[in-house]
């Protein structure tokens, strides 16, 4: 009898587990498995709080950018591998890009196909300085044409010219846009 008690137990012990971390993690999981359109994203969830340089969290609403008229010219809807730019075929790669990971350029129909490759986040292959990514065996040199020496791709280096290339761009055409530019306005510390 105690034997099946303790068999009892450990098998409520079990189920309790089972039901109760899937739940606890479901954001992280629907985040994280490539398959699903973020709404709203915390980026630089995990700022290094010990490094002087550190910066606190950037709120971006995925949404926002993946559906409204965000394109620099504020004139159309960016297409997805103006930020996932590995998820394009070769043929389309510009400028320094040179890998592509996908046959066909990605679109929210080409995600909802149930075969799509899931897509990978940025970091990925842009990890932060001195981890190693967990696509790439490194953060990937770029050389650009008008520099002499190449630029290892961190988190911070791949992020800001992303993000922060489009919002200067942004800033000619409308002074008073809500796209950020400064160190405070990106990295304000919310959505956490
Ligand atoms: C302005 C840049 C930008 C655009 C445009 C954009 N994304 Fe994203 N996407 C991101 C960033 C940044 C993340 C979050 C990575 C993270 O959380 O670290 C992300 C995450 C994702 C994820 C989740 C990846 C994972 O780790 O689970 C999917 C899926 C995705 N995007 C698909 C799309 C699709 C489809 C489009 C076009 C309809 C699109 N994105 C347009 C920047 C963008
Ligand atoms: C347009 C928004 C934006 C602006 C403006 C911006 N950043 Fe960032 N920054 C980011 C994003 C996004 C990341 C990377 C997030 C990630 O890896 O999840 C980042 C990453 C960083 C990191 C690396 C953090 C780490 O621990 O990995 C540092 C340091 C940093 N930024 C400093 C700055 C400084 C200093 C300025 C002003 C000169 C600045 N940022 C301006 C969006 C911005
Ligand atoms: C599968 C790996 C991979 C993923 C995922 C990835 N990158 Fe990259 N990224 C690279 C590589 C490799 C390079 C160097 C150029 C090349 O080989 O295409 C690069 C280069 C860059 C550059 C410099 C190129 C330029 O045109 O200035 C930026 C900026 C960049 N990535 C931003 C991002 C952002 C933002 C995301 C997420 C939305 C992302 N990357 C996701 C692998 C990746
Ligand atoms: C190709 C252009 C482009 C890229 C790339 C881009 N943005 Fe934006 N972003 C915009 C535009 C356009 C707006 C809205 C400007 C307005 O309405 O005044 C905006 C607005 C924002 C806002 C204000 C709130 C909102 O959602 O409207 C934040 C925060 C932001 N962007 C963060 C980011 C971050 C972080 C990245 C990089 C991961 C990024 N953006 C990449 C064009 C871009």
């Amino acid at each position: 009898m105690k034997a099946l008690l303790v068999c009892l137990a450990a098998t409520l012990f079990v189920a309790a587990t089972f039901v109760v971390s899937p739940r606890a993690s479901h954001a992280t999981a629907a985040l994280f498995d490539g398959k699903v359109q973020p709404k709203d994203v915390v980026l630089n969830r995990d700022p290094k709080t010990n490094d002087p340089k550190g910066k606190p969290s950037v709120p971006f609403s995925h949404e926002n950018h993946a559906t409204k008229n965000y394109s620099a010219d504020m004139k159309s809807v960016m297409g997805c591998a103006e930020c996932h730019h590995t998820d394009q075929p070769k043929s389309a790669l510009k400028g320094v890009l040179k890998t592509s990971e996908r046959d066909e350029v990605l679109t929210a129909a080409v995600l909802a196909k149930a075969d799509a490759a899931p897509v990978k986040d940025c970091r990925s292959c842009h990890a932060q300085e001195g981890s190693k990514p967990a696509s790439l065996a490194a953060n990937p040199d770029v050389l650009y044409p008008d520099e002499s020496d190449p630029i290892t791709m961190t988190n911070e280096e791949a992020y800001h010219r992303n993000c922060i290339t489009c919002h200067e761009s942004v800033k000619k055409i409308k002074a008073d846009t809500k796209a950020p530019t400064t160190c405070a306005q990106c990295h304000s510390g919310g959505g956490q």
